[in-house]
């Protein structure tokens, strides 16, 4: 297992391995009382990884943040959820626009099977909204957009359910802060930055939809990291279509560019297999 020691004071976060080729996203952030919270979690294939990595940890997820409504983000979610076996889950954060607005942005019946879900276990699933905060042993989590904003322009042209994500911000106890996007597309992205300058500045970041086409380079000028967390398997990290270095369509080495720019020198890539952030 990688491991990056950039002093988070006790506490860790897990960028867990890809199971299934395709790009997906998934974290555990562990504190050093137990408390146990889920990001995401990737796609059916990577259930089985999370459920023993969860097992080790306890089998109980205080806190499981869901970004956005895609499969590659909530299935392995969805497939526990199904079968929790021993696994107990106190609370599910999300905010998804309405059924609406995602059937007629990008019609998915996995999304409709998941929104059914959330609506069976209200008990379970709790909305957040912009500038919400929750703690848990010592980590501030904050809120920092709303996913909603670009929901409400009449003009949808250019406008994914990536611009959905939900930012989500940790601060931890010595003030060390690690930023997860989500997908975040180049507009949801600007709206951040534009709200927040400089303050986006943060020691960890995930990088916007796996790296490849995501949040702009100026997002990132501000957020200013010292570790980049790429949920990307190995192709997509190398842009390879299967015919080499840089043979695909995506952004990534782009986006690897602007990190290179930025002086950026510990990167945690998921198709490298774990990392753990310490
Ligand atoms: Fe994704």
């Amino acid at each position: 297992m990688k491991t990056l020691d950039i002093g988070l004071g006790g506490y860790s976060i897990l960028q867990a391995p890809n199971m299934t080729h395709t790009q997906m996203m998934s974290y555990i952030i562990r504190t050093p009382n137990g408390k146990n919270i889920v990001i995401d979690g990737g796609r059916p294939g990577d259930a089985e990884y999370l459920r023993e990595k969860i097992g080790e940890y306890g089998n109980h997820v205080d806190m499981w943040l869901i970004t956005h409504c895609h499969d590659d983000h909530f299935c392995a979610l969805m497939e526990i959820l199904r079968d929790q076996k021993d696994m107990t889950i106190e609370k599910i954060y999300y905010n998804f626009p309405s059924r609406e607005w995602l059937n007629k942005i990008e019609p998915m019946d996995v999304n409709n099977e998941f929104i059914d879900i959330i609506e069976s276990h209200s008990d379970l699933f709790f909305v957040v909204k912009q500038y919400d905060e929750l703690e848990i042993d010592g980590i501030n989590i904050s809120v920092l957009n709303d996913p909603l904003s670009l929901t409400k322009e009449t003009d949808t042209r250019g406008i994914g359910i990536n611009d959905t994500s939900v930012v989500f911000r940790f601060t931890f106890p010595n003030k060390k802060t690690s930023l997860f996007l989500g997908d975040l597309g180049l507009r949801a992205g600007d709206l951040l930055e534009e709200e927040y300058g400089d303050k986006l500045k943060s020691d960890i970041v995930q990088m916007a939809h796996h790296g490849q086409d995501g949040a702009g380079e100026n997002v990132y000028k501000r957020i200013r990291p010292e570790v980049c967390m790429w949920a990307a398997p190995m192709w997509l990290w190398n842009n390879d279509a299967g015919k080499g270095f840089n043979t695909h369509t995506f952004k990534t080495v782009i986006v690897r560019g602007w990190m290179e720019k930025l002086g950026v020198k510990h990167h945690a890539i998921e198709g490298e297999g774990p990392a753990i952030i310490i």
